[in-house]
């Protein structure tokens, strides 16, 4: 704490260099400033106590800093060890006004490289505002702040925490240990962050999936918004952000030609369009697995192989993971792989590599090339090249997807909020997606920076396909 600000971040002297490279973003990202300029007198968030959990990145640092604008008090933190910019952290944690020595920003608790133990203690911060007041929004990037609290309200109903067991995985037992210290702390605690809480809006798919069986089993404790299905969201930054920091993370982590590698791409929803794209362009020769017929056929039909991982596994130079689901490579298929293959993630999660049931391979050695790039050497002598220990490696080796893209995910943000926040009541404990019409908006503040020049329908044309001149342009069935 300094100054009556409290954060957790790797060096406060990096703050000047942050704030520089925030500056280039702000220029990047034409629709959270329009929001900012829209709101700046009307100040939407005044009494919105917000805690965050996205990766805490130049481009988060940005929509932080869009949420004060609008009345917002913030604390801070990343939703993956491996994906804090530590000068972003620093440069928010300095504030606009402050330096190194007198910080006057936002509580940010993030570094890179955490433990998971760390991670947790970081996450758990965010439900703690200065002077006993507790947070009533959240921001969320695959769920975590959400379990969180609704794991802490499930346990405090059910007067205790369970004692972790050995078939827990490590990350389960250090969520145990969290809130069973949170219990101990005050036995109500995540009980009364939930009644405080008017919502939730989530930014991706694993979590807007976790969102939609909360609510299904009547479990869902504050309404949440899907930013993530925003077509602004999810038919850009997964797809065009993915198309530029993959191929920037496999570069900085390894500098391998990509340009005639067999590459298998896992998954061909929307990231793994953009990971198809992506290493396409770099002229590697792309192939995909699916389970669903119609991503298959759509694959089939860009002209790239469907195939089993089984049968590439021995030839493939290069296996990125895109599909949200756990298991997808396997250690034993990992041990069968191509001398130096390169295997990465860029799905939420760190289940879609089986990194547990490699180190388990009696014999295999782990060596560090540089953090975030291993080379597990099999007793056989042959090795594979593993990237951010199978954790998001377009984060983790590089820094995420560039700004002018995640300002359509973060305006869609901003808007929710705002939406959440100011209509308390509105919405049930339910998943909600913002109205087409907000999602239109989003587009359109970015359609100036690029020189586009939109036709405008006559009022003829509009009522001949029956829509309104100013739009929805389409039906809410349709799927762009
Ligand atoms: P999606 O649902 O559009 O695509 C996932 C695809 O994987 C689906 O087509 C599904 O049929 C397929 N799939 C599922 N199990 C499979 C299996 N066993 N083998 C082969 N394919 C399988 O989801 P989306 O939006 O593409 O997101 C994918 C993941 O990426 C999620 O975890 C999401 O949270 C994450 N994400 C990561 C970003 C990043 O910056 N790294 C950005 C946006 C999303």
């Amino acid at each position: 704490t300094v100054n009556g600000l409290e954060f957790a971040v790797k060096d406060l002297s990096l703050a000047p260099f942050g704030r520089k490279e925030i500056e280039l973003a702000e220029h990047e990202m034409p629709g959270l400033m329009a929001i900012r300029r829209q709101y700046a007198d009307t100040k939407p968030l005044k009494g919105a106590r917000v805690a965050g959990s996205l990766h805490m990145t130049i481009q988060t640092a940005v929509l932080i800093e869009t949420l004060v604008d609008l009345g917002a008090e913030v604390r801070w933190v990343s939703c993956n060890i491996f994906s804090t910019q530590d000068h972003a952290a620093a440069a928010v944690v300095v504030g606009r006004n402050g330096t190194p020595e007198a910080p006057a920003g936002t509580s940010v608790f993030a570094w890179k490289g955490e433990t998971l133990a760390e991670y947790w203690w970081c996450t758990d911060q965010l439900f703690q505002f200065p002077g006993g007041l507790l947070p009533n929004m959240i921001v969320d990037d695959g769920g975590d702040a959400t379990l969180l609290v609704h794991k802490g309200a499930e346990f405090e109903a059910a007067g205790a925490v369970p004692q972790p067991t050995a078939d827990d995985n490590e990350e389960y037992q250090l969520i145990l240990k969290t809130l069973a210290d949170s219990l101990a702390r005050d036995p109500k605690r995540f009980t009364k962050v939930a009644a405080e809480i008017r919502g939730v809006t989530e930014e991706t798919t694993n979590g807007v999936k976790r969102l939609y069986k909360l609510a299904q089993d009547g479990e869902l404790l504050f309404p949440a918004i899907n930013v993530n299905d925003s077509v602004t969201k999810s038919k850009f930054d997964n797809k065009y952000g993915i198309r530029h920091s993959l191929a920037d993370g496999i570069n900085r982590a390894t500098d391998v030609m990509l340009g005639g590698k067999l590459a298998v791409i896992c998954g061909y929803g929307d990231v793994g369009k953009g990971a198809a794209e992506s290493l396409r362009g770099q002229g590697a020769r792309v192939v995909v697995t699916e389970i669903d017929p119609i991503c298959a056929l759509q694959a089939a039909m860009e002209g790239l192989e469907v195939v089993e991982l089984d049968d590439v596994v021995h030839k493939g130079d290069l296996f990125i993971t895109t599909t949200g689901n756990f298991g997808i490579i396997s250690a034993a298929q990992m041990s069968r792989m191509k001398h130096n293959a390169i295997v990465g993630n860029v799905g939420h999660f760190d289940n879609e590599i089986d990194m547990a049931g490699l180190a388990k391979i009696p014999g295999i050695q782990k060596i560090e090339i540089k953090p975030q790039v291993h080379e597990w050497k099999f007793p056989d002598g042959h090795s594979v090249i593993v990237l951010s220990e199978g954790r998001l490696l377009n984060l983790g080796n590089a820094t995420g997807h560039p700004s002018f893209v995640m300002s359509n995910s973060f305006t869609n943000q901003a808007i929710a909020q705002i939406e959440l926040f100011t209509k308390p009541g509105e919405y049930e404990k339910d998943v909600y997606r913002l109205p087409k019409h907000l999602d239109e908006k989003v587009a359109r503040l970015h359609l100036d920076a690029l020189g586009v020049k939109l036709t405008k329908l006559t009022k003829e044309q509009a009522e001949y396909i029956g829509v309104d001149v100013e739009g929805p342009f389409k039906p809410e069935h349709y799927r762009y």
